[in-house]
């Protein structure tokens, strides 16, 4: 049994120590809250962004002590907003969410995934499930996302019941066609939504 195993099978528990013996573990223990800093990207289109995004990132702050938000450059599609647009209204509407101490910050990616979380040193990618059929194509990113990067682990949570039908591209859809999006997203981006429809947002 070591100086610190308190037999139990339990989680070692550290001697109680003064104020000098602490600078004389073994291990430089005054460097573990850097080390133990949890990282995870959340990445998406965020086109827009929807409560049931804001709703996963609380979540993720429960478990991580940094997100980084992170839209997906994507030259090949033709966005409603601009990355630009996307993230100021990302800036603003994360600042109302309940974060805890969770760092949240917004930013945007070009190429494979992995290697910008790489880049990130983060430990984690988040990624909402929403329903069975979100599933099957998430599992695929995943499993393809791990293979080309194992160090990477991919988090799926789910969203409040009241979000598990809300996607961007049906918010979109219903905005396109004059329906109702309160709730759905938060009130910057249905307003951003129609300066953006009137041409007032260029
Ligand atoms: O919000 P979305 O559109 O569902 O997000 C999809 C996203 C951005 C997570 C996915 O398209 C992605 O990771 N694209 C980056 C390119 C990449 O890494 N492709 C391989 C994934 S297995």
């Amino acid at each position: 049994m070591s100086a610190t195993d308190n037999g139990s099978g339990d989680l070692p528990i550290l001697p109680s120590t003064d104020f000098n013996s602490f600078f004389h573990l073994p291990f430089a223990i005054y460097h573990l809250p850097f080390r133990f800093m949890r990282r995870a990207i959340y990445p998406g289109s965020f086109d827009p962004v929807t409560n049931g995004h804001l709703d996963i990132i609380e979540r993720g702050c429960k478990l991580f002590d940094e997100i980084i938000v992170a839209i997906l450059v994507n030259p090949e599609k033709q966005p409603f907003f601009t990355i630009e647009e996307r993230r100021e209204t990302l800036n603003h509407v994360l600042k109302d969410i309940d974060r805890g101490g969770c760092a949240v910050r917004v930013d945007n990616f070009q190429g494979l995934l992995v290697h910008y979380a790489v880049a990130q040193k983060a430990d984690a990618i988040v990624r909402g499930i929403r329903a069975i059929s979100d599933y099957e194509y998430e599992l695929q990113m995943a499993l393809m996302n791990r293979r080309l990067e194992p160090s990477i682990e991919t988090v799926f949570m789910m969203p409040a019941e009241m979000y598990s039908y809300v996607s961007s591209r049906l918010v979109k859809e219903v905005f396109q066609l004059g329906g109702e999006l309160e709730g759905l997203v938060p009130p910057l981006v249905e307003t951003r939504m129609k300066q953006k429809y009137q041409g007032k947002l260029t």
